[in-house]
């Protein structure tokens, strides 16, 4: 097996990135339909001339989305084959999206997102649990949001979605997201107060919260969190 690395979980989303812009297509699946969408997007509250920040776009179904409910767009992914298969998908949107390859755990990297005007909002759709390192990403996000701005992000269940017996301890392990998926890809746990101290110790307040879940059943499978940026981080 592999060792959870950023290089190895990178050389996994580009072994899987073709199969998984097949898999979405334009609309993306039911989970994200109707467990993901619905409650980012109350939270979100799109409004005409919002900036937006897409981080961990995948093939920009999100970004397509926000484009058409009049926001403009900079989506990134750190796999470049991702990208490439989003700017195709999304061809008639690039007028209001940037696709950029960028790395969520590369300080330069989103320091370079920065634009001329500051972000008004920032979104992260089911990538949070998929990234190697998040105390970084919290940290430059607050600096390219605009004062009040919100980031809001789904992210896997920690205290229900977890294939193994650890709970506080951050860990990692592999397994699919979407049936058949050519290679597993490396799962980073963290505990909800984990979750919730990167977002106090990086300038942010949670101020929405919601635990959604895939059908009749009791626990749910996704949190959606708002981070608004009370204070700005140097
Ligand atoms: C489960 S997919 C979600 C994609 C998209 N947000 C959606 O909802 O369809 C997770 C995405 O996170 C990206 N990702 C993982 N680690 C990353 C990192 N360090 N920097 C940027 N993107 C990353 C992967 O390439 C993949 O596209």
């Amino acid at each position: 097996m592999g060792d959870y690395s950023l290089k190895e979980s990178l050389s996994i989303w580009e072994a899987n990135a073709e199969y998984w812009d097949d898999y979405m297509g334009d609309e993306s699946n039911d989970f994200h339909r109707y467990v993901v969408c619905p409650k980012v997007t109350e939270l979100l509250d799109i409004k005409d001339g919002d900036f937006i920040l897409d981080i961990s776009c995948g093939n920009g179904n999100y970004s397509a989305f926000m484009s058409q409910r009049g926001a403009k767009v900079v989506a990134f992914d750190y796999s470049p084959k991702m990208i490439e298969l989003a700017k195709k998908r999304r061809a008639q949107f690039l007028d209001k999206i940037e696709f950029v390859v960028a790395d969520a755990t590369n300080e330069k990297q989103l320091n370079n997102l920065q634009r001329n005007s500051k972000y008004t909002k920032a979104v992260s759709n089911m990538a949070v649990m998929d990234i190697v390192e998040i105390d970084t990403l919290f940290k430059c996000v607050n600096r390219l949001l605009c004062d009040d701005g919100i980031f809001v992000f789904a992210t896997q269940h920690p205290c229900f979605v977890t294939l193994t017996d650890k709970y506080l301890t951050p860990h990692a392990y592999y397994d699919i997201a979407i049936p058949n998926q050519p290679k597993k890809q490396c799962y980073y746990h963290r505990s909800m107060q984990d979750i919730f101290n990167t977002c106090f110790k990086n300038g942010f307040v949670i101020d929405g919260f919601y635990e959604e879940k895939y059908g009749e059943k009791e626990k749910p499978d996704i949190i959606v969190v708002r981070a608004k940026k009370i204070k700005d981080m140097r």
